[in-house]
């Protein structure tokens, strides 16, 4: 039988070498009985979320330098000290389990070293007296990213940013309506074990309390789509622009097929056609009729004009690091500048091809918002309620991630 620490740890190596945390997890977790899929999944996400805090106490309690442990030695001693900081897991065991995982003799001697330093001494973390030092090493956050947030927020905020992206966040499932009602599908999850309940703040949204339905037959029977509150909210948003759209950068299609679903026309396409296919086969699954192509957004090979064009540029991803947590230690102020460039280029070419561009991102950084927009028209955005769910600055929305715990992300109408 596989060893379940083991698989955790071949992941995070893999997340190490470029791979993304989700895709690594899909695969990674089919070779576990179920009973272990949660413990992986926790272990794997959370040492990611928490990496910059397992480093200081790595750094605080070792001799070497942490750029010179070698990265199996690392990632073992940063899930030995996550289970024993936080997962119930007795210290004895995680200190055997994490030596176990090391086959040399002294790795395994340096390994059980650093955890019974930090059973026997602990870790002295920076406190808020220290804020940027505790908002990085406490808090896990990196550094460029804990001086934005001490420098619009202050200490208070920043801490609640930290704290509330480095915890697992819920899942929403969107109710397809052409299929079925929320009421048929919540007994059809409960069947299947899932619990969930209504989101408040829009119609046909479900909140899983229990249970995955990744697996589920709903799912398969093309019930509902995984997406969280603020992209539902790009697609209400879509919605109220107009009944004939264009999104070029559609694949997987959560949102061409939200808009379909809403009575939509959609032409969907996206520049990677291994993406496009998994589009295709949502689109299929969900019972929707979207006509698709593959093509690059910034050579687009459309004539006429559309009412109107959803824009979901390719983005640093920085509003959903507490799904992808392995995302905030990749990005820096350097690659937002060349993302922006990226996406001012792709709005620029699509322009003549829209009425209206409704532009929208999963982060809040500056550059790849207000920054690519600044010079443009920009138009009212559409009311839609609930209205605090969004927090304007002219004529932009911010999703208010951390009231109504979704996604944070960026919408605005250019014209
Ligand atoms: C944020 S994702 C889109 C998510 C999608 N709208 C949804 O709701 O499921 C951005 C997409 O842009 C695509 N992309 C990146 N550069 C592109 C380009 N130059 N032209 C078209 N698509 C592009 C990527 O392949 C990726 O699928």
């Amino acid at each position: 039988m596989k060893n379940p620490r083991y698989i955790a740890l071949s992941a995070l190596l893999q997340v190490e070498r470029g791979a993304n945390s989700s895709q690594v997890l899909d695969r990674e977790l089919k070779s576990l009985p179920h009973k272990d899929r949660g413990f992986v999944t926790e272990l794997v996400l959370g040492v990611l979320r928490w990496r910059g805090r397992l480093d200081y106490a790595i750094a605080y309690l070792s001799d070497r330098r942490l750029e010179k442990i070698e990265p199996e030695v690392k990632n073992a001693l940063r899930m030995g000290l996550y289970q024993i900081e936080r997962m119930r897991v007795p210290s004895y065991a995680a200190v055997k389990e994490t030596v176990n995982l090391l086959k040399t003799p002294w790795k395994r001697s340096f390994a059980n070293a650093i955890l019974r330093g930090f059973l026997r001494e602990g870790v002295k973390y920076p406190e808020r007296t220290e804020p940027l030092m505790y908002l990085t090493h406490t808090l896990s956050t990196p550094e460029w990213k804990a001086l934005r947030w001490l420098d619009e927020l202050g200490l208070d905020g920043a801490e609640k940013m930290a704290l509330y992206f480095n915890s697992p966040p819920p899942l929403y499932l969107r109710v397809n309506r052409r299929k079925t009602s929320a009421e048929v599908l919540v007994k059809a999850l409960e069947r299947e074990g899932i619990l969930t309940e209504p989101c408040r703040e829009i119609p046909l949204c479900l909140k899983v309390k229990k249970g995955n339905p990744k697996n589920s037959k709903a799912l398969r029977k093309g019930f509902f789509y995984i997406q969280d509150i603020a992209s539902q909210m790009a697609g209400f948003l879509a919605a109220k622009l107009a009944s004939k759209v264009w999104d070029p950068c559609s694949a997987p299609g959560g949102k061409s097929s939200h808009l379909a679903e809403l009575g939509a026309e959609v032409l969907a396409s996206d520049i990677s056609f291994p993406r496009m296919r998994l589009a295709l086969k949502n689109f299929r699954r969900l019972g929707l009729r979207i006509r698709v192509f593959v093509g690059d957004g910034e050579k687009p090979p459309v004539r006429g004009k559309f009412p109107l064009i959803l824009l979901d540029a390719p983005c640093s991803s920085m509003g959903i690091i507490h799904r992808a947590p392995e995302v905030k230690w990749r990005i820096n102020p350097q690659k937002l500048q060349s993302l922006k460039e990226k996406q001012r280029k792709l709005l620029e070419r699509l322009l003549p091809f829209g009425e209206r561009i409704l532009y929208v991102v999963c982060t809040q950084e500056r550059e790849e918002t207000l920054s690519v927009v600044e010079d443009l028209t920009l138009a009212e955005p559409p009311k839609i309620s609930p209205e605090n769910f969004f927090l304007r600055r002219g004529k932009t929305l911010f999703s208010n991630a951390l009231d109504f715990s979704s996604d944070a992300m960026f919408y605005t109408v250019v014209l």
